[in-house]
């Protein structure tokens, strides 16, 4: 197959059949090619197991190059953001597609502000939970709850401020229901929303405070928060965030979406990496530290174990994420004044690894989720909760995706296969099988 690039298309030629492909141009030079007729027109497709080279629809949020480690949030570099933008800025620059002026901005977060609290009988599903419940198993379930308390939200047809009201009810409530989650498993009361708080620093209360006694935000923490929610805003058509197209795509609504694309992000392979990170970490460590051991084990192909935290399906030189996330828990490491042992052996690990000519051949460098468990620990927060963390920060990007899904009005998501199994066959009578 030769791409043609005069005249935007490519020839296809198969056994006695030639068709000629769309070829389709994004804003910073990626190509594609247009399949979309291919079987009407030769009775093909395409066989792409992990979608490692499909693409499943133009998208104008967030661009990826993974060679050149490049991600802007709408055209801004994830570099200007994270020290120039607070994570309520970036959500609504993702969301509606431009950074908020300061009277946009004001509407955003007070609207935000006024739908933190989540209605009574929520609060009272956590009590049927056994304690020690992952967290993200119960952020998922509620997610979806939430659509039985706004079951206006089901109908497809709703207005722009209607669903603009979903949107705002989301984004408000699901720190409430992670800080809920923790609160369950830590068997302490529930701390209800502070609305004259920012949306990180109501997060950090809602988790640490307690109704007994003052609780005193720590800037450092508060900037650290906001600094890693904004590093996993949106990252194009990842896993969690394909789930959240497709099952949007069948026009469930949203926070029904959004709780699968939070099921999604649970895996250790996606966001539960970074608890299997420090999971990980430990392990060494107990285990004496010994990391050309574990090193050794992560190339043998007879052993399942992976080292956590490290590669990515599109990243292959560097991911940008962890190059900011790196620097950070330096920081707030320092500023904390915390000497975590566990975070000594990642970097030794990470300095073996990147000498090692397996992983340098495969283009395997730590990405996001390296780092992002030791700055979470530095914070307080519990490992259980670091994917939590993930969905929050995610949850803008998940929004925006499936807004733009519902606004191009995509079709439902519905890939083919190639069949392999048995051809048609009679069922034998039972004495007979
Ligand atoms: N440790 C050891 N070998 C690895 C690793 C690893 N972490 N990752 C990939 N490989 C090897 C893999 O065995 C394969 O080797 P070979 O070519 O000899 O068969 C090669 O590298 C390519 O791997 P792949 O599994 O085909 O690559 P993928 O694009 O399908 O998977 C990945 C990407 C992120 C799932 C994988 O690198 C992985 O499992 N990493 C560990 C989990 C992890 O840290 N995930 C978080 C990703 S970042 C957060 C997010 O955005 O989701």
């Amino acid at each position: 197959m030769n791409v043609d690039t005069m005249t935007d298309t490519a020839r296809l030629t198969f056994e006695d059949k030639e068709v000629e492909l769309p070829v389709v141009r994004g804003s910073e030079g990626e190509v594609g090619l247009d399949i979309s007729k291919l079987r009407a027109q030769t009775g093909l497709v395409t066989l792409d197991r992990g979608f490692k080279n499909t693409g499943s629809t133009t998208s104008g949020i967030t661009f990826l190059n993974g060679e050149e480690g490049i991600l802007h949030y709408r055209g801004y570099s994830i570099e200007d953001l994270a020290e120039n933008a607070t994570f309520m800025e970036v959500a609504y620059l993702l969301v509606y597609g431009d950074l908020p002026d300061a009277e946009r901005l004001e509407w955003f977060t007070k609207s935000i502000s006024k739908h933190t609290l989540v209605h009574e009988n929520m609060r009272r599903f956590f009590d049927a939970f056994p304690m020690g419940a992952h967290p993200m198993g119960m952020l998922s379930s509620m997610a979806s709850s939430l659509s039985t308390f706004y079951p206006d939200s089901q109908n497809p047809n709703r207005s722009v401020e209607d669903i603009d009201m979903t949107i705002h009810r989301l984004i408000a409530k699901l720190p409430t229901l992670a800080a809920q989650c923790y609160k369950h498993n830590m068997g302490h009361p529930t701390c209800y929303p502070a609305n004259d708080l920012s949306y990180t620093e109501n997060f950090l209360y809602m988790m640490f405070g307690l109704p007994t006694e003052d609780y005193e935000i720590d800037p450092v923490i508060d900037d650290a928060i906001n600094k890693l929610l904004i590093l996993h805003a949106d990252h194009e058509q990842n896993c969690s965030t394909s789930t959240v197209r497709i099952v949007g795509s069948s026009q469930a609504n949203l926070y029904s979406s959004i709780s699968a694309g939070i099921s999604a992000l649970w895996g250790p392979l996606h966001g539960g990496a970074n608890q299997a990170v420090i999971e990980m970490l430990e392990q060494i460590k107990a285990d004496g530290g010994d990391l050309q051991k574990w090193i050794d084990k992560a190339k043998d192909k007879t052993d399942s174990f992976r080292l956590m935290g490290f590669g990515h399906r599109v990243y292959k030189n560097f991911d940008p994420r962890a190059r900011i996330i790196k620097k950070s828990a330096d920081e707030v490491l320092a500023k904390l004044g915390i000497n975590d042992p566990v975070l000594d052996i990642a970097k030794q690990l990470e300095a073996v690894a990147l000498e090692d000519e397996y992983f340098v051949q495969r283009g395997l460098y730590p990405n996001v989720d390296f780092y992002s468990g030791i700055i979470y620990r530095a914070l307080g927060i519990p490992t259980e909760m670091f994917t939590v963390m993930f969905a929050l920060g995610r949850l803008p990007g998940w929004i925006a995706q499936w807004k733009e899904m519902t606004e191009n009005g995509e079709p439902i998501g519905r890939p083919r296969q190639i069949y392999t199994g048995h051809t048609e066959r009679p069922v034998q009578p039972l004495d007979q099988r």
